[in-house]
């Protein structure tokens, strides 16, 4: 037959749709492949023949041929069905050819970092807690015993939504939250994001993160504390890394401490990372003070209690040996897959 009009297109369209549903096998396909869309193959040839047609005719005839001869090259491509051993076929994949490399993805190193601290204090049985980080000043200043124009309010760069509200610049404001629905014996520790409007540089950043931590109960001494935070410190560190306790202030807590530990890459010789101290800093702590108690409805003098709070970033930056916290918030891949 031949094919030179657009209608004798369709009857070609429809006989070669007939034959493809015929394919069978593998043989089958082949023929058809050879029939239709080969070198010497029926649509090959009707496109040579294009050049010799009367030119107002060869646009639409021309169109017509292009598009019948997509057609069934797409459906030939995607086609599948099933050969003599019962395996599916696809014409136009060969399964056998190598893969593409995909990377897969990892988790943020802070996210690590805050795992594996989390991980450690749930083994002491430790629940986990959250608070919101849109706050009100009464949860992060009042209740922990920072009334109106209390100095210590200035130690933290706040930024203020209105005057009755703040982006939290500590997890503390959670251990009231906490300590209002729970009654004691409470052990918790409460990770999440903070706020400060300081300055941004290689050593701080307009939100970090840090993880608190909170045990009250009756008789809780504060060789309690000494003895979590140094069991914490053997886990995460080195199984025989010291701990040092400083007298330092917080409102509260009293007393009130910072820790150090022993600089983990010297074993606390001296070195460029712990600036030849042999300590690193990495947390503040103490025993709850009564007026916080006094604000959840605790009462101090049945229960005693520690809390403590310390950054991520920062331990992140030491145990990486990472000297920016910038390179944290700026999502390059070349940076985040190196962990
Ligand atoms: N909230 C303090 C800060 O952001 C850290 C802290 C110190 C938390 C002592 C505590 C604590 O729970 O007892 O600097």
């Amino acid at each position: 037959m031949q094919y030179n009009t657009i209608e004798s297109l369709e009857t070609l369209r429809a006989a070669s749709l007939a034959e493809f549903e015929a394919i069978e096998s593998d043989a089958d396909a082949e023929n058809f492949r050879i029939k239709y869309l080969g070198k010497k193959g029926i649509l090959s040839e009707l496109k040579k023949t294009l050049g010799a047609m009367a030119p107002d005719q060869r646009a639409a005839f021309g169109a017509a041929v292009n598009s019948l001869s997509k057609d069934v090259e797409n459906r030939f491509k995607e086609a599948h069905w099933q050969n003599k051993d019962g395996q599916t076929q696809n014409s136009g994949f060969d399964p056998t050819l190598p893969g593409f490399p995909f990377s897969s993805g990892s988790l943020h190193p802070l996210m690590k970092i805050r795992d594996e601290i989390r991980d450690i204090f749930v083994s002491m049985g430790f629940s986990i807690s959250y608070g919101p980080e849109v706050e009100s000043d009464y949860y992060n200043f009042q209740a922990l015993n920072m009334p109106p124009f209390h100095p210590a309010r200035d130690m933290q760069d706040t930024f203020y939504i209105d005057e009755k509200t703040v982006l939290r610049t500590h997890t503390s404001p959670v251990q009231i939250r906490v300590m209002e629905k729970v009654k004691p014996p409470i052990r918790s520790i409460m990770p999440g994001r903070v706020y400060r409007n300081e300055e941004i540089s290689s050593r701080s950043y307009c939100l970090f993160h840090q993880i608190e931590g909170l045990y009250v109960d009756e008789n809780v001494s504060f060789s309690d504390l000494k003895g979590t935070l140094l069991a914490f410190s053997r886990r995460f560190f080195d199984e025989k890394t010291h701990i040092k306790i400083r007298p330092s202030y917080f409102p509260f807590t009293e007393p009130s401490v910072e820790v150090d530990v022993e600089c983990f890459l010297c074993k606390g010789k001296g070195c460029s990372i712990c600036k030849q101290s042999g300590w690193l800093e990495i947390l503040g702590a103490g025993m709850v003070h009564p007026n916080v108690f006094k604000y959840c409805g605790i009462d101090p003098e049945k229960y005693t209690g520690f809390a403590f709070g310390m950054g991520i970033e920062r331990i992140a930056l030491l145990k990486y040996g990472i000297d920016d916290i910038r390179l944290f918030y700026e999502n390059d891949v070349r940076f985040l897959k190196q962990f």
